[in-house]
């Protein structure tokens, strides 16, 4: 059937044809316009808008089409797309009675119907997935929970804490991502179909009928927005975009902390390069090119945003355009989070490592100066003043942590209160160690060893009710 014949004379040019085509991502809805067409039809049929033998027609063609698949269509750019190469296909099977499947539906609805469909499905797998990756987080940091590692803040030696508590940090991050992916779904799971070209149709079509039949939750009540609304993307491709940046700090962490200079983790051989002239190299390669591919997730929303921005309401060509970015950018999250979940479990924390940099560089000062304030009820930022001048001290005298007893204290103290302090050895031993400040910190989201079981236990119990 060439659509052109009626209102328009002569073909458009081969260029302009491919130029307009959408039949190369259309492939991805293929499927999805068969249901779509299936569910239309037979809500035309119970609706007795079209003659029951000849919904019967289409709806058998309809189910052949399925079983043979996308080859048996006609996908050359003078179809224009999917819906018009499935149309001459249902036509060729059974002659002009094809027709009738078009009643009361457009383009613009289909096109719409059908992503979503896609989309609500893409979105399932990587819900699925995500939730796969922070079990798998949980199940590291069970095995970590007095893995002692310094934490960083500007990338600098902070105070100590243990990788399972580190890595129950990624693991909230991605529990939010996964919230607002499913936030996200609900918006996608809302059905156009019914809108036709904007205004609906004086044809008795059942909307509600059509919704059900494709398992939709609920009806895009308004039909100029029906085929006007593109939002459902911008907004899963914003929340894959936040869940791309946790994902990309997880990488880079990975990046930094496999250098000489850190040797906290190794990454596993499977996720590593190597060097083509120094043969020593083990280089983090996947990390880096994940690091790079999030940079394109990022632009395809930029491109998907600027698509929409300032289009006039109801159907617009431009929105075929947005379709492309938006599986780019579900594609290449899907990957990133993946690879990223592989990678990570590849890797190996190098615990001795972890505690030699937790107690090479004061990172216990804080509790030290927590300490003056218990013992002594002095303010805490008088034993802030005392802690920093001792620790200058000591770095200047080449001193570690460990050789900081009650009388080197007291020196400052002594300079700065005219008293001395007179702390407890032994607590203050206690309180320059490592382990011992990470099982202090026993308040709620701290990496005290209990309280970090219990959080892993919690977010156990969520993945198991989001599973059900
Ligand atoms: N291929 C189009 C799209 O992806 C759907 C068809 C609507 N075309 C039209 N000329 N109204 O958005």
């Amino acid at each position: 059937m060439n659509l052109r014949s009626g209102r328009l004379n002569g073909k458009m040019t081969g260029d302009a044809a491919e130029f307009t085509s959408s039949l190369d991502f259309d492939r991805r809805i293929f499927q999805a316009d068969v249901r779509c067409n299936h569910a239309h039809t037979t809500m035309l049929k119970e609706q007795g808008i079209i003659p029951a033998e000849d919904a019967d027609k289409i709806l058998d063609a309809l189910d052949h089409l399925e079983t043979e698949g996308i080859n048996s269509l006609k996908m050359d750019p003078s179809v224009e797309d999917i819906h018009m190469a499935l149309e001459n296909y249902i036509t060729s099977q059974i002659g002009e009675t094809a027709g009738f499947m078009h009643t009361g539906k457009s383009r613009n609805d289909q096109v719409a119907t059908d992503l979503r469909l896609v989309l609500k499905e893409e979105l399932s797998d990587i819900l699925t997935d995500l939730l796969k990756f922070i079990s798998n987080i949980l199940d590291m940091a069970q095995e970590h929970t007095e893995t002692i590692m310094v934490g960083y803040t500007h990338l600098q030696h902070a105070q100590p804490t243990t990788y399972a508590h580190h890595l129950l940090s990624y693991a909230y991050a991605l529990k939010r991502d996964y919230g607002r992916l499913k936030d996200s779904y609900k918006r996608v799971d809302m059905c156009p179909l019914g809108s036709a070209a904007l205004t609906t149709t004086s044809f008795p079509i059942n909307r509600e009928r059509t919704c059900e039949l494709l398992g939709f939750s609920t009806i895009l009540e308004n039909s100029i927005d029906g085929v006007s609304s593109r939002d459902f993307m911008s907004e899963t491709v914003s929340a894959l975009s936040i869940m791309c940046t946790t994902l990309s700090r997880i990488f880079e962490e990975l990046i930094i902390w496999s250098t000489y200079e850190f040797r906290l983790v190794e990454i596993g051989a499977e996720y590593s390069s190597t060097s083509s002239i120094m043969p020593q190299k083990k280089n983090p390669d996947v990390a880096e090119i994940a690091r790079a591919k999030t940079a394109g997730v990022y632009g395809e929303l930029v491109s998907i945003l600027t698509i929409l921005k300032s289009l006039p309401q109801s159907y617009n060509r431009d929105l075929q355009e947005v379709t492309p970015h938006m599986w780019n950018a579900v594609d290449n999250s899907h990957m990133l989070l993946n690879i990223t979940a592989d990678m990570l479990s590849t890797t190996t924390f190098n615990k001795k490592r972890g505690l030699e940099l937790a107690e090479a560089n004061f990172s216990t000062a804080t509790e030290l100066a927590d300490l003056i304030v218990k013992e002594k009820k002095l303010p805490f930022r008088a034993a802030h003043q005392i802690v920093g001048r001792t620790v200058s001290r000591a770095i200047e005298e080449g001193l570690k942590p460990s050789d900081i007893n009650p009388e080197y204290i007291d020196a400052v103290a002594y300079e700065f209160t005219g008293e001395y302090l007179k702390l407890d050895s032994e607590l203050v031993k206690k309180s320059l160690d490592p382990q011992e400040v990470v099982r202090t910190r026993k308040v709620t989201g701290g990496p005290a060893p209990e309280v970090v079981k219990e959080s892993i236990s919690l977010l156990m119990t969520f993945i198991k009710g989001e599973s059900m």
